[in-house]
């Protein structure tokens, strides 16, 4: 028996219902509210429980359950292969039968994603004060055209870096909820690269430097490739990974404290991107062994397929030296020119020992690390 008193159902009278029906599958109602004659039969009916006047109020017996037939969307830990019926459904919901399917057939997992990505949230900077944007350019006015030059070489690197995976987010399955937090996350990152990159390099100049017809032939082959593992193989632990040396050589070498900052900070950030594509192909080589044959099929074809382009632009090569170098003196740019010979060595080192990782022997290792894009990334 419940007496609702003056409460009416349109000024939420209805939980008390709800609450008796859900606890005893059966209730009888009384109260004052003037409509509540109206009221109660006309929810009883939308809800099929069913109704009779009594004296004083009125008997429901709850209709079938409504939520007879609902799924749970798994639990913790994700399932392999979560259905399309799941749609959006937080993962460990109890899902409605008719739900609308969506078209997310993505099942992109590694268990180090939610690591990843409260270490991504933790270490989120701001561009407008991490980076210090008034620190002195001394230099002379080759030295800052190289800046621009790398930086405009950067700017389009970060802009497949972030359209890539983004291709594929927006078809994950959200069952995979900690992948598809932290590809939206490094998105963010690519988004900051991208701002500070642009702004170095218009600190001191108008215009930007040159885009190549080869560096952009290198970037092109990685959104033709439809199979996440593969392109975060290519794009993640191939390119980001030599990436990573570039902007280790950029905060060691850069000729001014924003250029050195802008390249450190960014090199934080892509070494959690590298790390994930790492986790995922490791995760996926032990489920899926093929999938290493396939590997080494993506990386002949693209050098295949990039065999006839230059590679590195002789402009960014240069640049490099000379943003090294610090200015034009002859004994400078011989360590200049030193050291972009050990950056591509140290980019080659690191591919190595990251295909190591992923359990290629050494031969192999060294050999598909030499068919890596001229491009670096
Ligand atoms: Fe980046
Ligand atoms: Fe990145």
């Amino acid at each position: 028996m419940i007496d609702l008193g003056d409460l009416g159902l349109d000024e939420g009278a209805h939980l008390l219902i709800k609450r008796a029906l859900a606890r005893d599958g059966r209730a009888t109602v009384s109260g004052t509210s003037p409509s509540l004659a109206i009221d109660v039969p006309a929810w009883c009916r939308a809800r099929g429980h069913a109704i009779e006047a009594v004296s004083g109020g009125f008997a429901i017996t709850a209709g079938p359950d409504r939520w007879r037939g609902a799924e749970r969307a798994g639990g913790d830990v994700p399932v392999a292969d979560p259905p399309p019926r799941w749609g959006l459904a937080a993962r460990g919901a109890l899902v409605e039968i008719g739900a609308p399917e969506l078209d997310l057939p993505l099942a992109i997992w590694a268990d180090e994603a939610a690591r990843l990505y409260s270490q991504a949230a933790a270490a989120q900077w701001d561009p407008a004060t991490a980076i210090p944007w008034d620190a002195p350019i001394d230099h002379p006015d080759e030295v800052e055209d190289a800046v621009v030059q790398v930086m405009t070489y950067l700017i389009e690197n970060e802009t497949a870096a972030l359209l890539v995976p983004v291709r594929f987010l927006g078809r994950l399955h959200p069952h995979f909820r900690e992948v598809m937090q932290l590809l939206a996350i490094q998105a963010a990152d690519e988004a900051r690269h991208i701002e500070v990159f642009t702004r170095r390099a218009r600190l001191r100049r108008r215009e930007l430097g040159l885009s190549t017809a080869s560096g952009q032939a290198s970037l092109a082959t990685l959104f033709d490739e439809p199979d996440f593992a593969i392109a975060s193989f290519l794009l993640a632990v191939l390119g980001e990974g030599s990436f990573l040396a570039l902007l280790w050589f950029l905060r060691d070498h850069g000729p001014d404290a924003c250029t050195r900052e802008v390249a450190r900070l960014a090199a934080q950030d892509d070494a959690r991107h590298v790390a994930f594509g790492l986790a995922h192909l490791a995760h996926q080589l032990a489920r899926e062994p093929a999938l290493r044959d396939r590997l080494v099929a993506a990386i002949e074809r693209r050098h295949a397929a990039l065999a006839h382009t230059a590679g590195l632009n002789e402009e960014v090569f240069d640049a490099l030296v000379l943003l090294a170098a610090g200015g034009w003196e002859p004994a400078a740019l011989r360590r200049g020119h030193a050291a972009v010979i050990a950056l591509v060595r140290e980019m080659d080192d690191g591919r190595r020992l990251r295909l190591g990782r992923l359990g290629f022997v050494r031969d192999d290792a060294a050999r598909l690390s030499a068919l890596h894009t001229r491009n670096f990334m």
